[in-house]
């Protein structure tokens, strides 16, 4: 049996629609029913036999910070795909990074170790590789540096390094690293802010550039090399590199919208993370701008998907393709008159 944590997530969900397809017999992990009946829904958008292919799943309430919940999740299992995560930049939120994304990794890799679990997949990300390239493209090789990281890089960071503990003791473990990932979902969470931000008009665009990937190229090549002999290796998974000017220029004639004619100077946003941290400690204010937001909006950073093109023989989708595809998906469940 196959076990999914963070199934309701954007990765889990398409993650899980996959599995269900090929006929694999899967548990996931949930937190809320709110986030259960979001995926549901997605099942139905997908498949005419959605519901039956959700209702497959075994679904089993469990945080992934929370031991005792989590052993009766890894009863029976010989695959996991370890997608739960907390996605955020704020330096306030470092304590929750760590509980959920280093914590939970090591009970996950933990209780991989103890149900002899054969192989364990991954989600980390391109944040957790090493920048250190002038030139070029950064690869799986780049060397980690906590310089110029994120709260959010260095937890993803420090989980994968728990995946290595786990693979030192004997567990099967590949690593997926993608860019920003693009699909369809909830608009109000994570990568797919782009989605509604765009959609209510962007006049400006950010200074730098980033990595894209389409969620259903992550979980196929999450699929494919937990099908495969390939182990204790880690992939970047980037299906196109983008500047922002590019990718919210895309984004916005997808929605039919005037593409952002100029660039946001760096010193607005600069100068805007210092009045959000200001307005936060002072005003309570929830954190939109981070230096290390603005640090990774202005860096027009290139990652190279050879590794897995290579040991695969994949081909990514171009992200403006997936762009068009997910903004048919967020105009028909947001923008039209009867959603
Ligand atoms: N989105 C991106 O652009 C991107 C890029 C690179 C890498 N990644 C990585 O890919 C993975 C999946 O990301 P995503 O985009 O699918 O994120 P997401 O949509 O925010 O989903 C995160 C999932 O993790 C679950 N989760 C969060 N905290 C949990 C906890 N303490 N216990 C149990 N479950 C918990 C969430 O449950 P609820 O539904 O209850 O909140 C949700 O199912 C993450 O590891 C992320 O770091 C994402």
């Amino acid at each position: 049996m196959v076990l999914v944590t963070g199934g309701t997530g954007l990765l889990g969900s398409h993650l899980l629609l996959t599995l269900m397809r090929n006929n694999e017999v899967v548990r996931a992990t949930y937190r809320t029913e709110s986030s259960l009946r979001e995926t549901r829904s997605l099942f139905e958008y997908y498949s005419k036999d959605g519901q039956a292919l959700f209702e497959k799943i075994d679904w089993v309430k469990a945080n992934i910070t929370d031991i005792p919940a989590l052993e009766s999740a890894f009863e029976g299992i010989t695959r996991v795909y370890h997608a739960a995560a907390m996605i955020s930049f704020n330096p306030a939120a470092w304590e929750a990074l760590k509980k959920t994304n280093v914590e939970g990794t090591a009970n996950s890799v933990n209780l991989s170790l103890a149900h002899g679990v054969e192989k364990l997949c991954y989600a980390s990300s391109i944040a957790a590789v090493g920048k250190g390239v002038q030139h070029g493209s950064v690869t799986e090789e780049n060397e980690w540096a906590e310089t110029e990281s994120s709260v959010y890089a260095l937890s993803k960071h420090l989980a994968e390094m728990e995946v290595w503990r786990g693979s030192q003791e004997g567990l099967d473990v590949v690593l997926v690293n993608p860019g920003v990932i693009l699909g369809a979902g909830n608009w109000n969470q994570g990568s797919l802010r782009f989605f509604k931000n765009t959609a209510r008009g962007m006049k400006r665009y950010f200074p730098g550039g980033t990595g894209f990937v389409d969620v259903m190229d992550v979980v196929h090549c999450m699929y494919q090399l937990m099908k495969s002999d390939v182990r204790n290796e880690r992939f970047i998974t980037v299906g196109g590199n983008l500047t922002y000017e590019e990718f919210l220029g895309s984004l916005s004639e997808a929605f039919g919208m005037p593409r952002p004619s100029k660039q946001i100077p760096l010193w607005i946003l600069e100068l805007g993370w210092r009045l959000d941290c200001f307005s936060h400690y002072f005003l309570r204010t929830k954190r939109r701008l981070t230096r290390d937001t603005v640090n990774s909006l202005n860096n027009p950073r290139q990652y190279s998907s050879q590794k897995i093109k290579d040991t695969l023989g994949f081909e990514f989708t171009d992200p403006r393709e997936s762009i068009h595809r997910y903004c048919e998906y967020f105009r028909k469940t947001y923008l039209s008159p009867s959603s």
